[in-house]
């Protein structure tokens, strides 16, 4: 029986993903203060072993980021692209109306897939394992679709990802990080469960960090997390107040992450 607690965060998860608005404000920091210019979508293309005829399933499409930058899709794909938000399947529909590849939307939650057995070449469920409820039961829904010859792609990041802005979160939000994601399935605590499901794993990491020189997409980026439902604005005006005269003080804010992607043969 789901208990209040998984009421309330299944609420959270609904609102924060209602539309690409959160999403995109976080999106927009990576872009803007990478220091690996090469870029991580381009990055997971490099590591795709996808036939050039082949039948792709994305979980969690979210804004439809990984299709959007400078990659190579080949013309014999087709594309299912997925989400369990009917606001981001939209806009992603916009957001990719004129790239002209053969994609295909549907609203679907990765834990009952609409698919038939054996029917993709490939899955890709980037960022989006740690939101599941049943994550195994998710995983099994993905070893189920693909064929056997199939690879799933799994992008996440590992506990060191940004943990500057996780000691903000202990010194102004009185809260020990801003999101549970790593906890819940990132490079160390995912590797369990893709070993469970899949035949054969590789974990292949993405070196990267932020150098920010503006304190407000730095905040927006904060505040597009679930965690702002759980402080107060004062608390908020501090954190800003204290970003503002860091970069005032050093012209930039250096952040490490800790991003990668696992590769699993079915
Ligand atoms: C952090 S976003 C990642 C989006 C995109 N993959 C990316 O890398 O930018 C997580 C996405 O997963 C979706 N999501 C969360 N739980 C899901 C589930 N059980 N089934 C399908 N999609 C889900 C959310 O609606 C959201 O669009």
């Amino acid at each position: 029986m789901a208990t209040n607690t998984d009421i309330d965060s299944a609420r959270l998860l609904r609102e924060q993903y209602k539309d690409g608005s959160k999403l995109s404000a976080r999106i927009r920091l990576h872009q803007r203060f990478s220091t690996n210019r090469y870029g991580l979508m381009r990055w997971m293309f490099d590591h795709f072993r996808i036939p050039e005829n082949a039948s792709v399933l994305e979980l969690g499409c979210g804004t439809g980021i990984l299709w959007r930058g400078s990659v190579r899709v080949p013309p014999g794909w087709r594309m299912i692209l997925t989400d369990m938000s009917g606001g981001m399947i939209r806009e992603t529909r916009a957001n990719l109306a004129r790239l002209g590849h053969r994609f295909t939307f549907a609203q679907a939650d990765a834990q009952a897939l609409p698919f038939r057995d054996a029917s993709f070449d490939a899955v890709i469920a980037n960022h989006m394992l740690y939101h599941v409820p049943d994550i195994p039961r998710a995983l099994g829904e993905v070893r189920r679709v693909l064929k056997p010859s199939g690879f799933c792609y799994a992008a996440t990041m590992g506990v060191a990802n940004m943990r500057e802005i996780d000691e903000l979160a202990a010194r102004f939000f009185s809260v020990p990080r801003m999101t549970e994601s790593t906890a819940r399935f990132g490079l160390e605590s995912g590797e369990a469960y893709m070993r469970r499901a899949f035949s054969e794993v590789k974990l292949e990491r993405y070196p990267d960090s932020l150098v920010v020189t503006e304190a407000a997409p730095l905040m927006d980026y904060i505040c597009s997390m679930r965690v702002r439902s759980r402080v107060s604005d004062e608390q908020v005006a501090d954190l800003r107040r204290h970003l503002e005269n860091e970069i005032a003080v050093r012209g930039e804010i250096r952040i490490s992450k800790d991003t990668g992607m696992f590769v699993a043969r079915r």
